[in-house]
């Protein structure tokens, strides 16, 4: 091949990848490029539903058949997609579920949130990103886009997607783009997908590009970075943030509790001051499929680096710590009363890690209920939002909430704050309350803090 030939090829290969940014660029601004999103979970099942009521025909692939035959029969399992929604999108045909991955055959846009989950061994479980992008390998075309949006450790995107993707021939920024771009919800907040900033990293500014255009057509603001890498580690930053100051305040809490002062009024005086703080209260532990697990993806890699992550590492121990505090509390509060935790009736209030959702992942509520009974306690529970569930191998049904069943139980214990239960009844009808969340209005001596 001589020179000319070279230069026939480069610019045969420049009008070709041309051709399919306009031929995609046009569809994303149409609304006509067709969406297919892999895992339906708390991540994904949103994504969907607002990429969908924004025009765009959606196809979603979840392994789980229960799912998809919900989302058919237009049922939610997600608090914030409300069932009117998904009637709404199947009735007009745009949004597609399915548990057969031939769905994404068509898809011009694939989007990955699969659970990044921790190993036994507390390292990176890549398990479900390496068959997600295995899927997607099977049915990549010239002119697609592909974006991740597991949280995982930074380098991701580059080490795990992009070698498997280009295994066909194809490259990432000639032939097809990839991004990184990290899911930031919040669910039960109540601040929507498209009101929250979006990070989007590709493995090249044009893959940057790309991305930024699909998600500005349903999100009001982007945030393009340099790489995948960037978002990658700017995610773990938001997730170990939270987790570091969630530990501080923990700790100062147990300090608070033996010098007897209030942490709750300790942080929001520190509160008023109009910069340099942001507030974080204590709590019962840490929950959720975020903040317990995401800080390790970094640890994990930094270890690879020979670096150690001190910040996550000690924040994880206070947090994990707590649930045996709080159990520690209940002993102790019993014990000024003359009781003793075993034979005991114990009461908790919300099984679920945060308030008004029914996520039970990761939450503390499972670790206390073990530790009370190993400590021989009768425990009970009420959570609007979690019916029962199981710890080892007994099963828990919440009980209805009343003046009779609270009067019973010898503590009663708050874990979450949910916003359906009458906090002001349970300060009046309780005859023990440890509370950790600093919602039961104090009466009588009788509810302590942690
Ligand atoms: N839940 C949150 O609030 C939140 C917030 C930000 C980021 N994230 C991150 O987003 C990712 C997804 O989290 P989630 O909370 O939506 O998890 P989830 O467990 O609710 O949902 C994941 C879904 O993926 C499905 N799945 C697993 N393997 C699959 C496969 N090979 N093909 C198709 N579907 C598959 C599962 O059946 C499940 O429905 C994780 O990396 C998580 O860390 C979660």
């Amino acid at each position: 091949m001589n020179r000319t030939d070279f230069s026939h090829e480069d610019s045969f290969i420049t009008a070709n990848l041309s051709q399919h940014r306009s031929q995609l660029e046009e569809k994303v601004r149409s609304r006509q490029a067709s969406v297919g999103v892999i895992g339906l979970g708390y991540v994904g099942l949103p994504l969907c539903v607002h990429a969908a009521e924004s025009g765009f025909p959606v196809m979603g692939f979840d392994v789980d058949p229960r799912k998809i035959s919900s989302l058919r029969a237009g049922r939610s399992y997600i608090s914030d997609v409300a069932d009117s929604r998904l009637e709404d999108l199947m009735a007009k045909g745009i949004f597609n579920p399915g548990s057969n991955p031939s769905l994404l055959d068509e898809a011009d846009i694939i989007i990955i949130s699969v659970p990044t989950p921790l190993t036994q061994s507390q390292t990176p479980d890549m398990s479900y990103i390496r068959e997600a992008t295995r899927l997607v390998r099977e049915c990549l075309k010239p002119g697609m886009l592909v974006i991740l949006e597991s949280t995982t450790y930074p380098g991701c995107t580059r080490e795990e997607l992009l070698p498997v993707l280009e295994q066909g021939g194809l490259s990432a920024g000639s032939d097809f783009w990839l991004a990184f771009s990290p899911e930031r919800v919040n669910p039960g907040s109540g601040y929507s997908l498209s009101r929250t900033p979006k990070l989007v990293g590709g493995v090249t500014a044009d893959c940057t590009g790309m991305a930024s255009l699909f998600y500005g057509q349903f999100i009001e603001t982007i945030v393009s970075l340099s790489s995948p890498e960037a978002a990658e580690m700017a995610k773990l930053l938001e997730n170990v943030y939270r987790s570091v100051n969630i530990a501080l305040v923990n700790e100062l809490a147990m300090i608070c509790n033996a010098m007897d002062i209030n942490v709750w009024e300790v942080v929001d005086a520190a509160a008023t001051k109009p910069f340099g703080f942001t507030p974080f209260y204590p709590g019962p532990g840490m929950g959720g499929h975020c903040i317990p697990i995401d800080p390790f993806y970094l640890s994990y890699k930094a270890r690879e680096l020979g670096m150690s992550t001190e910040f996550i590492e000690l924040a994880g121990k206070i947090n994990t710590r707590m649930p045996h505090y709080v159990v520690e509390r209940v002993i102790t509060v019993l014990n000024e009363r003359s009781q003793c935790l075993k034979g005991a009736s114990v009461m908790l209030l919300g099984a679920a890690y945060k308030a008004d959702v029914s996520d039970l992942r990761e939450s503390p509520a499972i670790k206390i209920v073990e530790l009370l009974m190993e400590n021989g306690a009768r425990v009970s529970y009420h959570d609007p939002h979690v019916p029962a569930f199981s710890v080892g191998e007994q099963l828990f049904r919440s009980m209805p909430l009343d003046g009779a069943a609270l009067a019973a139980a010898d503590c009663v214990v708050v874990l979450t704050p949910h916003s359906a239960i009458d906090w002001a009844a349970v300060g009046r009808d309780a005859r023990l309350v440890v509370d950790t969340r600093n919602i039961v209005p104090v009466s009588g001596g009788k509810v302590y803090s942690i």
